[in-house]
């Protein structure tokens, strides 16, 4: 079979097809034909080398944690997943492939109403959306504005946050203010038509920051209410202009585990509107995967990048 990876850092070019046996399954683990996979900014980082001091793995390096594939095996005592379900599953590393074993802990059958591509783009920023969720832990009622929120990470924030009946202040460029309203957004900010941090001064419980590459753009300290909480998907903790926030940063915080938060997000996926909007979905070649890198690392289409393999229906 093939899968993508590299032998050494660098640019997209390092990224080329590897051969390798298609893997068997062991007891509790399923094997799937890979459908499609998800790209996100961790496997660019990766790539990129900036992992490196934090995670240690051996050449080749195959990225991708998200995949949707077709159970084709089935290890010892497996009974919750039979031959030719489709499935999401949520992994380390390694989607990048034609075939993929995954532990049923990692997997969830694929939701009717998700087509394939939405459902290989869905977990990473999913389990993310939930995570962040989970760690602001506010009440119904209570404002959260959400920065970048026409993104992969905070297009499902939005969601999930009107799922659990908050009122969302969303914020992004001009191009994407019908979505914000498709989304579900209370109100829009438009960051690049409007000074958004004046015009919502103060308004939010809390804020996440979901811009592409967590950059600061200050307006979380203006939006956010004395003693609100920001949190942001950056590694820098954010600056908060001498107000007194509290200052979340998402890698401090355990990822929800796969177990827990695949049934918020099939539900969610499940309910009228629901959206994973696709950027561009990419051919299962080399030229491909190269060109989702090229992409993870500008300022794409609002949506998330995935592969989808030959295998996987028109
Ligand atoms: N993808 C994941 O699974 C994941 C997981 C954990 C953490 N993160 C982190 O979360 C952040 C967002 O990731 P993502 O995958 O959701 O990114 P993304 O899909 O590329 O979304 C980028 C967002 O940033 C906005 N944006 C771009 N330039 C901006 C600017 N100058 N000012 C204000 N907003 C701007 C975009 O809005 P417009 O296009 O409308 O301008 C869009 O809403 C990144 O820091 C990433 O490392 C991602």
């Amino acid at each position: 079979m093939i899968r993508f990876g590299f032998d050494h850092y660098g640019d997209p070019t390092v990224l080329t097809a590897l051969k390798a046996a298609v893997p068997l399954p062991k007891a509790g683990q399923v094997q799937l034909q890979v459908l499609g996979f998800g790209l996100n900014p961790y496997d660019a980082s990766l790539r990129r080398g900036e992992q490196a001091a934090f995670r240690k793995l051996k050449w080749p390096i195959v990225p991708g944690t998200d995949v949707v594939g077709r159970v084709t095996a089935l290890g010892a005592g497996v009974s919750a997943f039979a031959l030719g379900d489709v499935v999401i599953n949520y992994r380390p590393i390694g989607g990048y492939s034609e075939f993929v074993t995954a532990s049923i802990g990692k997997l969830t059958k694929k939701p009717a109403a998700l087509s394939l591509p939405e459902a290989a783009a869905l977990p990473q920023v999913g389990l993310s959306a939930v995570t962040i969720l989970q760690a602001l832990a506010l009440e119904p009622g209570q404002t959260l504005a959400v920065e970048g929120a026409s993104g992969g990470v905070g297009a499902l924030v939005v969601q999930l946050a009107k799922a659990q009946h908050l009122h969302v202040i969303a914020t992004a460029s001009a191009r994407n203010a019908d979505y914000l309203a498709q989304l579900g957004a209370d109100e829009i900010g438009l960051y690049d038509q409007e000074d958004v941090g004046a015009k919502f001064k103060n308004q939010a419980d809390a804020t996440v920051n979901a811009v592409r590459g967590g950059q600061d753009y200050g307006a979380g300290p203006q939006l956010t209410r004395p003693g609100g909480t920001l949190l942001t998907t950056a590694d820098a903790k954010p600056k908060t202009d001498g107000k007194c926030l509290e200052l979340v940063q998402l890698g401090d915080r355990s990822q929800a585990k796969p177990e827990a938060a695949f049934p918020i997000l099939t539900a969610l996926a499940q309910a009228p509107g629901f959206s994973v909007r696709i950027a561009k979905a990419l051919p299962f070649s080399v030229a491909g995967v190269q060109e989702g890198h090229r992409l993870l690392e500008c300022h794409h289409p609002a949506g998330k990048l995935v592969v989808m393999t030959e295998a996987s229906p028109e």
